[in-house]
């Protein structure tokens, strides 16, 4: 496994692999997770290029880019285990040169659920990630369901870009107790870390009720609060009910529904998602 730092570097090495190249892109502090795409890219593609980069632009002034948990020679490992070819770790400013003022901006899409609790967060992602695909030219781009709204918003700005990239999907990967993995779950204290598998139980509980047959957007939610209401560690920020599709927020019958919620436990804010009705 190769590990670049300059841009010069990265194109270097990229242009020496062979193609289909799948790419993954990470913050680090890797868990399962980020490995089930690294592992996915592994089956589909010739070449599978990671890269870690803690992206400054997408943190709001008051979140926690300072804190962001960091752990690369770890993360080297388990990317080598992982059969990785090629991993590239950007300083900032190799991605942001100095006096830097172009960038990629998502619309509808970006606007709702995370992109109105997070303003700028889509703008950040979406000019970083747009980088990682000029810099790498994959074929394939591995994203995770754990954030929904960030992969509708790769998948669209790939497609209007005319990126020659297929964006693939993959599953949200859990601990046993439900919890989505995350890196943010290591801010956790034991204490917080026994309430947080309530947000899984709260999506739970509304799919239960969708197969059970009740559709109304506004019940499903309020299924949700009610799990969430019985966990005095967790402060809710948005609960919703919303078009898979669109990402709009449905109000009457949801046939076909992205369940998702953003809760604080503590200072440390989680959030989930699932999809009822194919
Ligand atoms: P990061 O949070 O490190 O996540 C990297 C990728 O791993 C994302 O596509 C994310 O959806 C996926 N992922 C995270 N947790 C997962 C889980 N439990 N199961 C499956 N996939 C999971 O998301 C980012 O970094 C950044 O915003 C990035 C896209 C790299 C742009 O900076």
């Amino acid at each position: 496994m190769k590990v670049v730092e300059t841009l010069s570097d990265l194109r270097r090495a990229r242009a020496a692999l062979e193609e289909p190249v799948g790419l993954v892109p990470t913050m680090g502090f890797l868990h399962e997770g980020h490995l089930s795409l690294a592992r996915r890219a592994r089956q589909e593609c010739r070449n599978v290029v990671v890269s870690i980069f803690v992206n400054p632009t997408q943190f709001g002034p008051s979140e926690d880019l300072g804190a962001y948990p960091r752990d690369l020679p770890r993360d080297l490992g388990l990317l080598a285990g992982a059969g990785v070819d090629l991993v590239w770790t950007p300083s900032p400013a190799d991605v942001y040169p100095p006096g830097f003022q172009t960038w990629v901006t998502v619309e509808g899409l970006a606007q709702g659920l995370e992109g109105e609790r997070r303003p700028g967060h889509f703008r950040g992602v979406a000019t970083v990630v747009t980088k990682l695909f000029l810099a790498v030219q994959p074929q394939h781009a591995y994203v995770g369901q754990k954030d929904a709204q960030q992969a509708a918003v790769i998948r669209r700005m790939a497609v209007d870009l005319n990126f020659p990239v297929d964006v693939v999907v993959c599953p949200t990967v859990r601990e046993p107790d439900g919890l989505a993995m995350s890196s943010r779950n290591s801010y956790l204290d034991p204490q917080e870390r026994r309430a947080a598998p309530v947000l899984f139980r709260a999506l739970e509980a509304a799919r239960r009720a969708h197969a059970a047959g009740e559709h109304d957007a506004d019940r499903l939610r309020q299924a949700m609060g009610a799990v969430l209401a019985e966990e005095p560690r967790a402060n809710v920020q948005y609960v919703s009910v919303a078009d898979p599709d669109t990402l709009e927020e449905i109000h009457g019958p949801a046939a076909r529904a992205l369940f998702s919620l953003a809760v604080f436990i503590g200072k440390t804010r989680l959030i989930d998602n699932l999809v009822v009705g194919g």
